[in-house]
């Protein structure tokens, strides 16, 4: 069992606050930070218990101060299966935001377009996940202070915030889509075969993250907003090969607006 208390303990002694809101950034969304006032940055390798990410884009570090009126912790880099963490890793971080306080989540990420009428660019507020890593991050003995042992997936994406999220993008000018994201594990794109089998299966953005991430954080009765940038059209749908730094190059710039869109978002929770 991970050793929970040692992490929260060793953040503790420099939070200046009690923080309400975790972010865990998706590719391309690192620049918010540098909007959070008088921030509190806590390299990962520095705190007990937390993994090192590898993965291009995405620096280690746990940032946390006020942005847009609230209290938030942001994770600047976030830990995948592809890279070879155990999935207990993954959620490590998720348990630990909880336990400094956190009881909202914001997550995003970078995603494959499934649903037809997606476009590059566009942004998805997840309404639902489908778990198709083939394994689930609470396979083991269960921490009841998490939760239990058998607990509801209903409402992993808190309803309650997908008109907050609609009305703050229609603040920004975002034409906000929404749908299912299906989590693969990754590291090779799906064949475009699966992308018909995804469709099929009611997905509309595919991706690497955040399924574990919203599993750990729905035990826990967090309530979770989360949102994919449309890097890609998925495997097949446009006749052209993925490549992956081209997907790393459009996340970053287009960066900006789910930026915005969460920013919006803080002021109105
Ligand atoms: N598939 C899986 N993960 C992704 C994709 C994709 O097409 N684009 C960005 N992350």
């Amino acid at each position: 069992m991970k050793n929970y208390d040692a992490a929260v303990s060793y953040i503790q002694t420099k939070l200046q606050a009690v923080p309400e809101v975790g972010i865990i950034l998706g590719s391309g969304m690192q620049n918010i930070v540098g909007n959070i006032t008088n921030p509190v940055v806590i390299a990962y390798e520095e705190i007990p218990g937390f993994a090192s990410a590898t993965a291009p884009n995405h620096a280690g570090t746990l940032i946390a101060g006020e942005l847009r009126g609230k209290q938030v912790v942001c994770m600047k880099g976030r830990f995948h299966f592809y890279e070879g963490h155990a999935a207990e890793d993954i959620i490590f971080p998720v348990r630990v935001l909880w336990l400094l306080g956190a009881r909202t989540l914001i997550v995003t990420n970078a995603a494959g377009g499934i649903n037809q009428s997606f476009r590059v660019g566009d942004i998805m507020q997840i309404r639902d996940h489908i778990n198709l890593t083939g394994t689930n991050p609470l396979i083991g003995a269960n921490d009841p202070r998490f939760g239990g042992r058998f607990f509801d997936m209903t409402h992993a994406y808190d309803h309650g915030f997908f008109a907050l999220a609609e009305s703050a993008a229609e603040d920004c000018g975002i034409a906000l889509q929404s749908g299912v994201y299906l989590g693969c594990t990754g590291p090779s794109f799906e064949t475009p075969a699966e992308i018909v089998a995804f469709r099929t299966l009611g997905a509309d953005a595919v991706g690497m993250s955040t399924v574990f991430e919203v599993i750990a954080a729905s035990q826990m009765n967090m309530r979770v907003l989360g949102f994919s940038m449309i890097t890609n059209m998925a495997a097949g749908m446009t006749g052209e090969a993925l490549n992956g730094d081209e997907v790393i190059a459009v996340g970053n710039s287009g960066g900006a607006k789910l930026q915005a869109l969460i920013e919006r978002i803080l002021e109105k929770l």
